[in-house]
Order: C-alpha cells, then sequence, then structure tokens
C-alpha cells in the first residue's frame, strides 16, 4: 500500500495521544496527508464498542474484552485504516495490535496464540510499519493518567498488572526491532517528539508521491 501505517503504543498515560497531535502537525508541515486516529475506535461503531470496554455494564472476561477489540479493529481497519492507507495517507494510530497482545495477553491471561488469530482475522495481512513504543515507570504514567481525569477500568487496575504490560510492550521491541522503536517517554513533551520524529525519517523516505498533500 503506498501509505504508511505508524503505530503508539505503551502503557497509560504514557504521552501517546499528546505526541499523536503534535507528531501530525509537524508531518502535515512537512506536506503530507495525516490521519490521526485510535483504537479502540476510529469509526462510530468502533468508538461505541470503546465505550463498553472501558467503562462495562458488567465485568467482561479476558476473551469476551479481546472478542470487543477484534470487532472493533476488524471495522476500524476495513473502513478507516486501509482506505487511508490506499490514498498514501500517512496513519497515526493511538494504540493498535501490540495494546492487545500486552493487555489481553500479559495483562489478561489469554494465549498468545488464540490473540494471534483474532489479530489475523481483524487485520488479514495489514501490519504496523513502524511501532513507537513508549516506555517510563508505571507510577509515573498512572501519576499523569490520575492528574489527567477519573480512571477507566484499565488505569484501576492494580500496579503489579501494570508491570506485566510494561514488560510485554518492552518483549515485543525486543521481538519485533525492525518494526518497533522503544521511546524513552519520561523526558519533556518536545524531546520526545523530536526523538519520534528521528526515528520516523527513514520510513517517511519511503513514502510514494500520493502521500504529499
Ligand atoms: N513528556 C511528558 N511530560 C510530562 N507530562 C506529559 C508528557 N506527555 C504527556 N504528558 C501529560 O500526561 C498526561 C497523559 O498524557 P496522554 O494522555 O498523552 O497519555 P496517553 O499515553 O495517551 O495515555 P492513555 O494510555 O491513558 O491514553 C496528559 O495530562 C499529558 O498532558
Ligand atoms: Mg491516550
Amino acid at each position: 500500500m503506498p501509505g504508511l501505517l505508524i503505530t503508539f503504543e505503551g502503557g497509560e498515560g504514557a504521552g501517546k495521544t499528546t505526541q499523536i497531535a503534535r507528531i501530525g502537525d509537524a508531518l502535515e508541515s512537512q506536506g503530507l496527508s495525516v490521519l490521526r486516529t485510535r483504537e479502540p475506535g476510529g469509526t462510530p461503531s468502533a468508538e461505541a464498542l470503546r465505550t463498553l470496554v472501558k467503562s462495562p455494564p458488567s465485568a467482561l472476561s479476558p476473551m469476551a474484552e479481546a472478542l470487543v477489540f477484534a470487532a472493533a479493529r476488524a471495522d476500524h481497519v476495513a473502513n478507516v485504516i486501509k482506505p487511508a492507507l490506499d490514498k498514501g495517507f500517512v496513519v497515526l494510530c493511538d494504540r493498535f495490535i501490540d495494546s492487545t497482545r500486552a493487555y489481553q495477553s500479559a495483562g489478561g491471561g489469554l494465549a498468545m496464540d488464540d490473540i494471534l488469530t483474532l489479530e489475523h482475522l481483524s487485520c488479514g495481512d495489514l501490519k504496523p510499519d513502524l511501532t513507537i513504543i513508549f516506555d517510563q515507570p508505571i507510577e509515573d504514567g498512572l501519576a499523569r493518567a490520575h492528574q489527567r481525569g477519573p480512571q477507566d477500568s484499565f488505569e484501576a487496575r492494580d500496579l503489579a498488572y501494570h508491570q506485566r504490560l510494561r514488560q510485554a510492550f518492552l518483549d515485543i521491541a525486543a521481538q519485533e526491532p525492525d518494526r518497533c522503536q522503544v521511546i524513552d517517554a519520561s523526558l519533556e513533551v518536545a524531546a520526545v517528539s523530536e526523538h519520534i520524529l528521528a526515528g520516523l525519517r527513514p520510513a517517511l523516505q519511503t513514502l510514494t508521491p500520493e502521500g504529499q498533500a
């Protein structure tokens, strides 16, 4: 596909949403067509599933949660991400497959084979071209998220759970070093943006002319 899919991953309050806005602006000022989107979400139906999974009326089992994420992702990939990549957009996605791997496997205890099956069913052959993994001590991220507003059902889980997530993201980065770049999320906002933009440069050079606005 002519576009680029860049995913932003990592624990709670690490700065993913903050950086998607800034990196999107920086890429647009370079003349690129950018789509900012998020998971779960990105379409009206997937956003409704996001509301459900973040504040479920009754507790969802890890498998039920994984299936909701997969349904939301299938809709998002087919209706938003793939069409944008076809048009040559740089798609910046706030969480994607690695959050499911980390939260539902390391966090929720599901078998990785099952997660990968759901990944294949929801994404087909689509894989991120590049994944930025935001890493910082979990207490710092949770404190940032706490300052931002009330906790959701994920932020409220215990420290051991968040520690497993952090390690899971680092393990994914170690297993797929060509796709994943780990960023020190404890740096100040502008420094994090600079690191990300430097890491994106080689991938941006592969963009075909359709990606230029
Ligand atoms: N590098 C940074 N230094 C200090 N504060 C930051 C930094 N990046 C973001 N913040 C602040 O931390 C809070 C969480 O940031 P943000 O919402 O971008 O994180 P997130 O990774 O998207 O979190 P979540 O996983 O909960 O969606 C916000 O109040 C934001 O302004
Ligand atoms: Mg966010």
